[in-house]
C-alpha cells in the first residue's frame, strides 16, 4: 500500500462542447456507435482531494448544484474508488468538488469531476499508474470522461472515449445558455432511436462508422468561427429538442442576440452560442441575462485536467 505523503491536491478539468456529434446504430452493448468533436471550455470544476480513512464527498458550487448525487452513484466516488481498487491503496479519500460546469447539462461536468478525482488521487496516492492506465479507467467510468482528461479539442470515436487530437488555431468564443432542469443523456438517445425507428423509410441510411465532416477540421484549423458556425452539428439535437420544445426558442433567441449559430451541447439541455468574436459574445450573453436566461460566457479549447496545487 502507498502511504499518503500530501496533506491535500487541488485539480482542474473543463467542460466540453460537441462541436460535432454523429451518432450510430445502438450496439450490444448499449452504447451508440460514435464520432464527436469535442472542444474543452473554459468553464471548469475544481476538485480537492484530502486523505481520509473513508471514501467521501462534498459538493459546492458557481452553477445550481441541488441535482448533484452525494451517494455511491456519484462518478467522482466511483473513480476514486476504482483508482484505489486498481493501485491496490488501502486508504480513503475526501473529495470536495467546486463546480463551474452546469448539472446535467449535456457539458460533461460529471465527466469532468471523474477526470479530476483520478488524477487528483493519483498524486494523492502516488500510485505512478502510466497515463494510459488512468486514460483506461477514465473510459470505465464513462464515454466522456477520457476527453475530460485529455482536454484541448479532439475527435473522439467508438463511444467517444477513443481520442485523436485536433490541430485549431486562435480561440472560439462561446456563450452558454443553461436550462433550469437537466436532461438524461440516456432518455435522450432513446428519444433517438425511437425516433428513428418510426421514421426510417424517411431518413437517411445511419452510417455503421459515423465520421466528423471534414469542415470542422478545416475550420477549426483556419481559427475561422463563422466556417465553424456552418459546420456544427449534432444528432442529438431533434431528439432533446422534442423532449423540450422550448430548447427551440432559446436557440432562436440568441441568434437574434447577435450569436453566429447556436446548438443542443451533448444531450442538453444546454445550448451553446458559437460567437464572431469575444466582444460579440459577451454582447449576446448580456442580452440574453437580459431576457431571463441564466446565460455563461467562456471560451475554447481550454486545457485539460491539471493539478494545481499540492
Ligand atoms: O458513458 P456514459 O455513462 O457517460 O453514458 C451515459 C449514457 O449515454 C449511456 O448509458 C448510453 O445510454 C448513452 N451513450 C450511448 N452511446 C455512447 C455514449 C453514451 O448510447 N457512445
Amino acid at each position: 500500500m502507498n502511504v499518503p505523503s500530501l496533506d491535500r491536491v487541488i485539480v482542474r478539468s473543463p467542460g466540453k462542447v460537441n462541436l460535432f456529434l454523429a451518432v450510430g446504430e445502438l450496439q450490444d452493448d448499449g452504447y451508440h456507435e460514435l464520432a464527436s468533436a469535442f472542444q474543452a471550455l473554459s468553464l471548469f470544476e475544481e476538485l480537492t482531494a484530502i486523505p481520509s480513512e473513508t471514501f467521501e464527498i462534498s459538493v459546492t458550487g458557481d452553477v445550481d448544484v441541488s441535482g448533484v448525487p452525494l451517494d455511491d452513484t456519484n462518478l467522482a466516488l466511483r473513480a476514486a474508488k476504482l483508482l484505489a481498487e486498481r493501485a491496490g491503496v488501502g486508504a480513503g479519500v475526501h473529495l470536495h468538488i467546486h463546480k463551474g460546469v452546469p448539472v446535467a447539462g449535456g457539458m460533461g461536468g460529471g465527466s469532468a469531476d471523474a477526470a479530476a478525482a483520478l488524477v487528483a488521487c493519483d498524486a494523492l496516492w502516488n500510485t505512478g499508474l502510466h497515463t494510459n492506465e488512468l486514460h483506461e479507467l477514465a473510459a470505465e467510468l464513462g464515454a466522456d470522461v477520457p476527453f475530460a482528461l485529455h482536454g484541448g479539442t479532439a475527435i473522439g470515436v467508438g463511444r467517444g472515449d477513443k481520442l485523436h487530437p485536433v490541430l485549431t488555431r486562435g480561440r472560439f468564443e462561446w456563450v452558454l445558455a443553461v436550462a433550469g432542469e437537466g436532461l438524461s443523456t440516456p432518455v435522450v438517445y432513446g428519444e433517438l432511436d425511437r425516433r428513428r425507428d418510426a421514421h426510417r423509410a424517411d431518413l437517411p441510411i445511419v452510417p455503421v462508422l459515423p465520421r466528423v465532416d471534414d469542415e470542422v477540421l478545416h475550420a477549426l484549423r483556419a481559427g475561422d468561427a463563422a466556417r465553424l458556425a456552418e459546420a456544427l452539428h449534432n444528432d442529438l439535437q431533434a431528439a432533446a429538442v422534442a423532449l423540450r420544445p422550448e430548447l427551440k426558442r432559446v436557440l432562436e433567441d440568441g441568434v437574434a442576440a447577435g450569436a453566429l449559430i447556436g446548438i443542443v451541447s451533448g444531450s442538453g439541455p444546454t445550448i451553446a452560442f458559437l460567437c464572431a468574436d469575444a466582444e460579440s459574445a459577451l454582447m449576446v450573453r448580456d442580452e440574453l441575462q437580459h431576457a431571463g436566461y441564466n446565460a455563461l460566457y467562456a471560451y475554447g479549447p481550454a486545457s485539460g485536467t491539471r493539478v494545481m496545487s499540492s
